[in-house]
């Protein structure tokens, strides 16, 4: 059977997790959240006093760079947990400090080659559904499926509040909306690998679709593409 590359990029809180999620797990993919690892990154550089209120000691965390490991442990239902240095921090990533920063850490060249490297490196056997920003641009550019995921800030920003209130983690909207309209502006304005549509990748604007629909909707074009 042939397996294929399959990348999902897109906006903050577009919902394009929960899809490579199901996709993956529909065809029995591996499914890696590209998005975690930035975060990673930005919460090792919190605790080491690198990373605070927006401001990034850069220098100092790309020297720290080699001493910093990311893995992935695949859970039974589908979903991951993401250890840093072997501590699971998969709660911790998720929090708005976190998120508050993870921009102003992602915008490094440096942090983007180290990162850039190892999703490459979990993609050569294919087989594998990456969500992220860049990767139909700049780490799979040759993917054989891509799709490029939006949906309306509020939209989102609802989304993303609603999921931090279910898990009992402190937000108002407000500073959810902000906080995602931030973190567009920075993702899509940098220098390296900007957060854009590639030009082969297919459009979905899932503002108005419930998640069974996006999920029938990847999988109907999974099935076309192979
Ligand atoms: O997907 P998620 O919202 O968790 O990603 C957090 C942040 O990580 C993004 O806002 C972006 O700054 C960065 N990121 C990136 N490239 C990726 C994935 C995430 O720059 N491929």
């Amino acid at each position: 059977e042939k397996k294929i590359i399959i990348a999902i990029d897109g906006y903050s809180s577009s919902g394009k997790s929960s899809m490579a999620r199901a996709l993956a797990s529909a065809i029995g993919y591996r499914y890696i959240d590209s998005g975690a690892m930035y975060r990673a990154v930005t919460l090792w550089g919190m605790r080491h006093g690198m990373v605070e209120n927006g401001n990034v000691d850069s220098e100092a965390l790309v020297s720290a760079l080699p001493g910093i490991t990311i893995d992935f442990k695949p859970m039974p239902d589908g979903r991951q947990r993401t250890l840093l240095n072997g501590e699971d921090v998969e709660d911790e990533i998720r929090r708005l400090n976190v998120s508050n920063n993870v921009s102003q850490v992602s915008v490094i060249p440096e942090v983007r080659h180290r990162l850039v490297a190892m999703q490459q490196a979990l993609g050569e056997g294919k087989g594998i559904v990456m969500d992220g920003r860049d990767i139909g641009t700049t780490v799979f550019p040759a993917a054989e499926m891509k799709v490029f995921v939006d949906a309306s800030a509020e939209t989102r920003a609802q989304r993303r509040f609603s999921e931090l209130v279910d898990k009992g983690v402190p937000a108002t909207y407000e500073e959810v909306l902000a906080n995602v309209v931030h973190r567009d502006h920075i993702d899509e304005t940098r220098e390296e690998s900007p957060l854009r549509k590639a030009g082969d990748a297919v459009s979905l604007d899932n503002s108005c679709m419930s998640i069974e629909e996006q999920n029938a909707w990847l999988l109907d074009l999974y099935n076309k593409i192979l």
